[in-house]
C-alpha cells in the first residue's frame, strides 16, 4: 500500500472513508479518501455525521477528539467538486446545509475536538477545521478559501467562522482572492494555534493536549465548551447569561463537589464524569 492508497481491512475490503478509533481517552476520526485529497463528498459528510452522533451518544471515558486526514497530502481539500456539476440551486443549498450540519455537530460534541492539519485545508476543509476547538498543523500545511476560483463562495461556515478566527479584514482578503496561507502566516493570524515539524509530532502533541484535558473534570470541560461555542459572536450580555447558566450547571455535578472537596482536603480529585 502506498501512502496515497486507501487502507484495507483484514478481509481485503477497502476501509471506510471515515473511521473512528478509540485509544484510551483519545478518539481519532480519520477522513480517508486520499485519492481526492479527502474531499468531502456527500457520503463522507454523512459518515462524519454518523460518527459524531455516535460520539455524542457515548462520550464516556473520552477526553477529546483528533480530526485527521489520511494520505499525507491533505487534511481536506474542500467539498467534493466532482459532486457539483448539475446541482440545482436548491441542491447546492442542501449541500451547504449538510456541511453546516457536520460543523454544528462538531461544535455540539461535549468533547474538545482538535483539527490536526497536515497538508491542504481548503474550502470546506478549512471550514471543518474552523468548527473544531482549535487547529494544530504541520509545517507542510496550507490554508485557504478558494471557492471564488470556482464561481462559488464558502458554504460550510467560512464567511461566519473565518472572520471570527482571523478578523474580518484578513478573512475578506482570503475569501475574495482565494489565496493560500502557509503555516507561518496562519500562526501569525491566530488561525493555527500550534505548529509541528511533521505528522508524527503533530499527532503526539495533540494527544498530549487531550491527555492533559483528561486530567480534569469531563463535566466542566463539556460545560466550558458549551458556553464558549454558544457565546461566540453573541453580544456580551447574552454571552454572560450563557456563562452564568454553565456555572449553575457545574453545581449540579458530582465532579464539582469532588474537585472542590479534594482541594480543601489537600488531596487529588477522583473525577467520575458525572
Ligand atoms: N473535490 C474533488 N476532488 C478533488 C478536490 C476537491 N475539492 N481537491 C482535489 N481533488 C482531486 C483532484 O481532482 C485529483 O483527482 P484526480 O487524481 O482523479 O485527477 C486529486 O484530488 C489530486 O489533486 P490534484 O491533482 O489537483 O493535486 P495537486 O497537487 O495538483 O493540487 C490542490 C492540489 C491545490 C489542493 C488542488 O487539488 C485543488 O485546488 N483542489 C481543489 C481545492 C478547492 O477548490 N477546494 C474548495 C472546494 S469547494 C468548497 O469547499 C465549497 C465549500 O465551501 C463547501
Amino acid at each position: 500500500m502506498t501512502s496515497h492508497d486507501r487502507a484495507e481491512q483484514h478481509d481485503g475490503t477497502p476501509a471506510p472513508e471515515v473511521r473512528l478509533e478509540r485509544d484510551g481517552a483519545v478518539a481519532v476520526i480519520t477522513i480517508d479518501r486520499p485519492k481526492a485529497l479527502n474531499a468531502l463528498s456527500p457520503a463522507v459528510l454523512d459518515a462524519l455525521a454518523a460518527i459524531l452522533e455516535e460520539l455524542a451518544t457515548d462520550p464516556a471515558g473520552l477526553a477529546g477528539v483528533l480530526l485527521v486526514g489520511a494520505g499525507g497530502r491533505a487534511f481536506v481539500a474542500g467539498a467534493d467538486i466532482s459532486a457539483m456539476p448539475g446541482l440545482t440551486p436548491d441542491e447546492g443549498a442542501q449541500t451547504a446545509e449538510r456541511g453546516h450540519g457536520v460543523a454544528a455537530a462538531v461544535e455540539a460534541l461535549p468533547l474538545p475536538v482538535i483539527a490536526c492539519v497536515d497538508g491542504y485545508a481548503l474550502g470546506g476543509g478549512l471550514e471543518l477545521a474552523l468548527a473544531c476547538d482549535f487547529i494544530y498543523a504541520t509545517e507542510a500545511s496550507r490554508f485557504g478559501q478558494p471557492e471564488v476560483h470556482l464561481g462559488l463562495i464558502p458554504g460550510f461556515g467560512g464567511t461566519v467562522r473565518l472572520p471570527r478566527a482571523v478578523g474580518p479584514a484578513l478573512a475578506k482578503e482570503l475569501i475574495y482572492t482565494g489565496r493560500q496561507l502557509g503555516v507561518d502566516e496562519a500562526v501569525q493570524a491566530g488561525l493555527v494555534l500550534r505548529r509541528f515539524a511533521d505528522r508524527e509530532a503533530l499527532l503526539a502533541g495533540a494527544r498530549e493536549t487531550v491527555e492533559r484535558i483528561g486530567a480534569n473534570a469531563a463535566t466542566a470541560v463539556a460545560l466550558a465548551k458549551r458556553v464558549l461555542v454558544g457565546a461566540a459572536g453573541t453580544p456580551t450580555a447574552t454571552a454572560t447569561l450563557l456563562e452564568i447558566e454553565g456555572f449553575r450547571d457545574a453545581f449540579r455535578t458530582d465532579d464539582m463537589r469532588e474537585g472542590v472537596a479534594a482541594f480543601l482536603e489537600k488531596r487529588d480529585p477522583e473525577f467520575t464524569g458525572r
